[in-house]
């Protein structure tokens, strides 16, 4: 069964900034109760015309320059989202077609802040199972249109970005190792845009009743959140054979600093090992992960060999995690990578790489 590897990641995220001062200017806040119950100090908001599948094509583009592949290579594209361009066509076809990605299928997955992990875990499957051999899984959204800026209780929580992956298909082990998803559908009011779908169709009186906007019980989420976040982690370190303690880094979604402390402290570890970059971004819902990912890798934080879990929560209610054992980019560009000032990881690299050159002589990759 070949392995699914992660070879290329990508982000992008908008230029304008919203600060808590700013946020202070249009609601009932201040910076330092949204830092001192959020972490966050400030978010990225989408300009008009910025719309979702914007900010995921730019991100694709990173993602694929970095995995050396060219996107006529596709076979794949997933996009994760709570906020699309459109009810349809899906987000993941505006991005195949502006990408050129002419072999590749596409569709949108919707899982809310769960997505990005419901949706890595869709495309490795279809690596693993031979199926497919390079996948673009893309986490993108601007959820800033969703929020009544008159609530202070959710309007200071989010922001708009974008992250992908390219995932591709290889015999060396490696990789998505292992993953657990997760739902609960007795908690869907907790967390809800409840109008414009069939339930409740757009009118006049859906607009009037403010059911276009995220709706939210903090409360109870940031309870459910604190719960299953220990869970998930544990459940995909378990089942890929692992220990907890044998992770080199944990990118959990990110939604409240408190959440990621709690589920520290819950996993006995230090929060040195959880990637944190929300006090720049907010909660960004399904690009969190591939975002924080990107800015791990960019800090040296992602090292050949390592063992990571990727963790998350959101509307559905829905969780889950995956284990991955970081292997790099494919073929490796960069010159000097940190790991290889650790000897044990210098040798694997030494012949992961090896081994990518006579894989790409017998498959014809290095052409
Ligand atoms: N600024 C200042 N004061 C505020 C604000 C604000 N923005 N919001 C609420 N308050 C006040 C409240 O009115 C309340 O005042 P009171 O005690 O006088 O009544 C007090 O602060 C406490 O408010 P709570 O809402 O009870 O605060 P809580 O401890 O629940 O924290 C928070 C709120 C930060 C939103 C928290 O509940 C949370 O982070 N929950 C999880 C949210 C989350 O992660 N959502 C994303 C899910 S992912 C997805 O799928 C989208």
């Amino acid at each position: 069964m070949p392995y699914a590897h992660i070879t290329g990641w990508g982000m992008a995220v908008p230029k304008k900034v919203l600060t808590n001062d700013d946020l202070s200017k249009m609601v009932d806040t201040n910076d330092q109760w949204i830092r001192e119950m959020t972490g966050i100090r400030e978010r990225r908001i989408a300009v008009e015309g910025q719309t979702t599948s914007v900010l995921g094509l730019e991100a694709s583009v990173k993602a694929l320059q970095i995995a050396n592949l060219a996107p006529t290579e596709l076979d794949l594209i997933i996009c994760a989202t709570s906020s699309p361009d459109y009810i349809f066509p899906s987000t993941a076809c505006i991005i195949q077609d502006r990408l050129g990605a002419s072999k590749a299928g596409g569709f949108d997955l919707f899982a809310a802040c769960t997505g990005f992990i419901y949706a890595l875990n869709m495309g490795a499957q279809a690596v693993r199972s031979g199926s497919v051999k390079n996948v673009l899984v893309v986490g993108a959204e601007t959820l800033s249109r969703y929020i009544d800026w008159t609530d202070r209780s959710t309007c200071i929580l989010f922001g708009d970005g974008a992250g992908a992956f390219v995932l591709q298909s290889s015999e060396v082990p490696g990789g998505i190792m292992g993953a657990v998803l997760h739902s609960d559908g007795s908690g869907g009011d907790l967390l809800s845009i409840p109008g414009g779908g069939s339930a409740h169709p757009a009118s006049e009186q859906t607009v009037r009743d403010g059911m276009h906007f995220l709706h939210m019980n903090g409360k109870e989420v940031f309870r459910f959140a604190t719960r299953v976040m220990v869970q998930a982690t544990d459940e995909a370190t378990k089942a890929t054979g692992w220990g907890v303690k044998d992770l080199d880094l944990i990118i959990p979604h990110q939604a409240n600093y408190r959440i990621i402390d709690a589920a520290a402290r819950g996993l006995k570890l230090p929060i040195e090992k959880f990637m944190v970059n929300l006090e720049r971004y907010g909660n960004t819902s399904t690009a969190s992960i591939p975002i924080a990912t990107v800015e791990a890798a960019h800090a040296g934080r992602l090292k050949v060999g390592d063992k990571v879990v990727f963790v998350g929560f959101g509307a559905g209610l829905t969780w889950g995690a995956i284990a991955v054992e970081w292997t790099g980019a494919r073929p490796i560009q960069h010159e000097v990578h940190p790991e290889w000032y650790r000897p044990w990881a210098r040798v694997r690299s030494i012949l992961l790489r090896l081994w990518r050159w006579v894989e790409g002589i017998l498959f014809g990759r290095n052409s």
